[in-house]
């Protein structure tokens, strides 16, 4: 394995959690148990999982002891206050309502900015935002470049918006048609890729001439600026809490879901500069949520936000951790599996397509690679192509396939080792081994909605 660079960890583990291993004749058989779907796997099965970035980072000693400090008021708790302080100097917004997770503060902003027939426009909607846009009657519009699509191609912001097709759809739509426009930074549904800060200023150029709101889905967002900072001109000699706050000038509020940068297990934030916008949010809020000032969550839970939140803009923290997704994506370069390149922020984005080109679209190859990886490893992935996103026209009742079918090796922050980075790359090798003898799988069960999380398969 290549060495990765001249520091290891920026800390030290003070607090262990045994994960357990299991013999491959055991996964066989819980694999099929679980009708080839890792949801349905118990989490004490997995050895290495990667199912998701999201609510399953390590907490610092300094969180933890922030739980003990929570005010439990119902009104007015003190942690919550040190959350606003602390929301206000990362992005210079004054206005901070909690929710009890991300997709939470999508649910209040589209309530109140989205009108039936309306279009949102954005790089690329992750999945629960495009829910929440259409169940307000609204179309969400993916408007990311085409190199973002294009999973061998090397940009290094891939997350960026096609500013030309952005023109064109405000001149075709706006005013009425246009809700808001929604950057995610970064890109979660094409790798977890980048948007330039040159992107995101002059994608509020054209929305603040045309008087058309724009938000951050700030999920990722010091992991963006981390990027800015490797790879933009300008950039390289700024903080990157500098870098954030300019990210953020250029928009007028954002919802975070703090379970990735706010390093935290449970929690999500709206906010805004916009106090009127903010007094409508907060009436949903406390229908939704919970009063003002907790939204949802537990003081404790605030103020663990409060302090992740400073503590994912160090930027030694920020190295190793985009150096470590860089490794995993580097050592698997090496052996010649496809993967999307560049690595983005939260993960390797294994292209299942191109590793397995025997199995066709329609036989779920990404969800056959992710079968494979459980029983080889214990690694628990998640799909991302067909199963997740493939879906019957309307209209024709014809299999509508994705662009990409991909397969997500999300990695938990400050939570395993290089060494477990290590496994995952030998059992990929094993698997593109013995690629040709792996067979696709046949959906017995789907749900209207959502269809992956509950889908039921058979081998072919
Ligand atoms: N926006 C982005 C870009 C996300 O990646 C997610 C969640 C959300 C919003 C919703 O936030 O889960 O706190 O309600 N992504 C997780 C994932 C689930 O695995 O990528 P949430």
């Amino acid at each position: 394995m290549r060495p990765r660079s001249e520091y290891a960890e920026p800390y030290r583990i003070k607090v262990v959690e045994p994960i357990q291993l299991t013999t491959r004749e055991e996964r066989e058989q819980i694999i099929e148990k679980s009708g080839y779907n890792v949801f349905n796997i118990p989490s004490d099965k997995v050895y290495i999982d990667f199912l998701t970035d999201s609510g399953t980072s390590a907490m610092s000693d300094r969180q933890w002891a922030g739980l003990m400090v929570g005010d439990e008021a119902y009104a007015g708790s003190r942690n919550f206050y040190r959350l606003k302080e602390t929301v206000e100097e990362i992005s210079g917004f004054e206005y901070v309502l909690p929710t009890h997770q991300g997709r939470a503060a999508e649910n209040i902003l589209t309530t109140i900015l989205v009108k039936p027939g309306e279009r949102v426009l954005g790089n690329m909607h992750f999945d629960t935002t495009e829910g929440h846009i259409r169940l307000k009657g609204g179309e969400p519009v993916n408007l990311v470049i085409k190199e973002g699509l294009e999973t061998a191609t090397r940009h290094p912001f891939k997350g960026n918006i096609d500013i030309g097709r952005l023109i064109d759809e405000i001149r075709a739509y706006s005013p009425e048609g246009i809700s808001y426009i929604n950057i995610t930074v970064t890109c979660n549904s094409n790798g977890g890729q980048p948007v330039s800060m040159g992107n995101i200023r002059e994608a509020s150029r054209i929305a603040r001439e045309h008087s058309i709101p724009v938000f951050l889905d700030a999920a990722r967002f010091a992991e963006n600026a981390y990027f800015i900072r490797e790879r933009e001109e300008g950039y390289e000699n700024k903080s990157i809490a500098e870098i954030a706050r300019e990210m953020f000038s250029y928009a007028d509020g954002f919802t975070m879901s703090a379970k990735k940068d706010g390093l935290v297990n449970i929690g999500g934030i709206f906010a805004t500069r916009d106090e009127e916008l903010y007094k409508r949010a907060g009436e949903w809020g406390i229908i939704y949520e919970g009063f003002l000032t907790y939204g949802g969550l537990a003081g404790r839970d605030l103020e663990a936000m409060a302090r992740g939140l400073q503590e994912v803009l160090n930027e030694d923290y920020l190295e190793n951790r985009i150096g470590q997704v860089a490794y995993l994506g580097d050592c698997l370069l090496d052996c010649d599996i496809p993967i999307i390149e560049p690595t983005g922020g939260h993960g390797v984005y294994l292209d299942a397509r191109r590793f397995l080109p025997l199995i066709p679209q329609g036989a779920f190859p990404a969800q056959a690679l992710v079968m494979e990886l459980y029983v080889e490893a214990g690694i628990r992935a998640v799909e991302l192509g067909t199963a997740a996103f493939g879906h019957k026209d309307k209209k024709t009742g014809e299999m509508v396939y994705p662009a990409l079918e991909l397969v997500r090796l999300a990695i938990p922050r400050r939570v395993y080792t290089d060494r477990h980075m290590d496994i995952v790359v030998r059992a990929l090798r094993n698997i593109a081994g013995r690629k040709d003898q792996i067979r696709g799988l046949k959906l017995i069960y789907e749900a209207p909605v959502l269809r992956h999380f509950t889908a039921v398969f058979e081998r072919l």
